[in-house]
């Protein structure tokens, strides 16, 4: 009996401790921390609008959206800030070059002095990363890969994945974005011919972009990667919606339907990476291939195998988490930058006469190849011009403070 009691005391106690733990912790989360942090930053002059309760400023960045972006643009412009980020313009309006807001209970601090933007991408580029709220957000959409990676993980991760960005890479690779290329062109033509007079240039420049990764990343499987493709881009627009849901203390726990949506979801994107892992390594085990390959999936395949001497090992998950990563990172951005260059070439028939006059000049009616790239002059020397299109990178500092790093030129 005594024994039976001194269990239940125990348990009780343990029970009664967890329970203060996960009290103070959600306090502390949601209360201690943010007011904490506001404190400093006032301290030095660092304001910003009023947070609401849980959901900080969140509703507040939602309005002015909804109003920037309620109408179609009256003409084209390059003024994509004021659209597309019209609260930081409002803000930097109203509080200065520093200033703060909240994206729930994360801080993000606004910054758009260019010297102090270098000291911290040089000075503390290490004690920055992906905040908390960025990393839940994503965790079922592309994992801890190299995106939302922090500290020593990312480093490691990023050794990793660095001959993908190698130059010979990339130059082996310019076969398949010329082949994919072409196709894309003659479905264009096809559209034309079939009496089309208007078409949507964004979905081809975004099939012809997900063509390409799955190629580069999946090689043979890339009919699979293409299905893996479409699950990936409902799960990023499911967990875009993240912050909203994930507000409430707890609330990734709930069994909403948002939540077993994303779960649904990337079982299935997690389903159809392990066939396509699983065939290559049957390929490895029946002798029919010596590797696993040389595309992304492939060079992460190998390196599971190896045992490093950092320690550092990659699991099946974090191959899968990078394989997603690639797929999202390499996609919408060249998608994107293709339509609006598209655009651009569109809404300026003298550009587009220079381009097209500057392209049969270096292909001389061959097709286009990685040799013809340095030729070009007039494209080369205008893609700078194109890449503002990215207007701000997030960095998550110590203490969950959040930097948002604002591209100057922009505004
Ligand atoms: C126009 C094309 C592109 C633009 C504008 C672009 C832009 C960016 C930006 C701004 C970041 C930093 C994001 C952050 O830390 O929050 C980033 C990171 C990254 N991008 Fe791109 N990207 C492009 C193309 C690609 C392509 C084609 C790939 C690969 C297939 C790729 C793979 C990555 C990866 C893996 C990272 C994470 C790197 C790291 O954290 O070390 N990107 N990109």
């Amino acid at each position: 009996m005594g024994v039976i009691l001194l269990v239940l005391t125990s348990l009780l106690v343990i029970f009664i401790f967890s329970f203060l733990k996960v009290a103070y912790d959600t306090i502390s989360c949601y209360f201690l921390t943010p007011r904490r942090i506001k404190k400093i930053m006032e301290k030095q002059g660092v304001r910003g609008p009023k947070p609401r309760p849980l959901t900080g400023n969140i509703l507040d960045v939602a309005s002015f959206l909804s109003q920037s972006t309620s109408k179609d643009m009256d003409q084209i412009t390059h003024d994509t800030v004021s659209r597309l980020l019209p609260h930081y313009v409002a803000w930097s309006k109203q509080y200065g070059k520093r200033f703060i807001f909240w994206n729930g209970v994360e801080p993000r601090l606004c910054i758009s002095e260019t010297e102090m933007i270098k000291e911290l991408l040089t000075k503390y580029s290490t004690k920055s990363g992906k905040s908390w709220l960025q990393r839940e957000g994503t965790k079922h959409f592309i994992g801890r890969g190299l995106l939302m990676a922090n500290g020593s993980d990312w480093s490691h991760q990023r050794h990793i994945a660095a001959p993908s960005f190698m130059g010979e890479r990339l130059k082996s690779n310019a076969g398949l974005m010329v082949e994919c290329t072409k196709n894309m062109l003659q479905s264009l033509r096809n559209a034309v011919e079939s009496g089309l007079t208007e078409v949507e240039i964004g979905e081809y420049m975004s099939r012809v972009t997900a063509d390409i990764i799955s190629r580069t990343q999946f090689g043979s499987s890339y009919e699979k990667g293409k299905q893996i493709f479409h699950l990936l881009t409902e799960l990023q627009s499911l967990c875009h919606q993240a912050t909203r849901h994930l507000c409430l203390p707890g609330s990734r726990f709930f069994p909403s339907n948002y939540n077993r949506q994303i779960k649904s979801k990337k079982m299935e994107v997690d389903r159809l990476l392990l066939e396509i892992i699983q065939s290559r390594k049957d390929c490895v085990e029946i002798g029919r291939s010596s590797s696993y390959g040389d595309d992304l999936l492939g060079m992460l395949l190998n390196e599971m195998e190896r045992k490093r001497s950092d320690g550092f090992n990659i699991n099946l998950q974090l191959v899968m988490d990078e394989c997603k990563t690639f797929f999202f990172a390499g996609h919408e951005t060249t998608s994107l930058l293709l339509t609006w260059t598209v655009m651009l070439l569109a809404s300026n028939p003298c550009w587009q006469e220079k381009v097209r006059a500057e392209v049969s000049e270096v292909c001389n009616g061959e097709t286009p190849s990685i040799d013809h790239l340095p030729k070009f002059n007039l494209v080369s020397k205008n893609l700078p011009i194109l890449s503002k299109s990215v207007p701000f990178t997030l960095n998550h500092a110590k203490q969950r403070a959040i930097i948002l790093l604002a591209v100057k030129s922009m505004v």
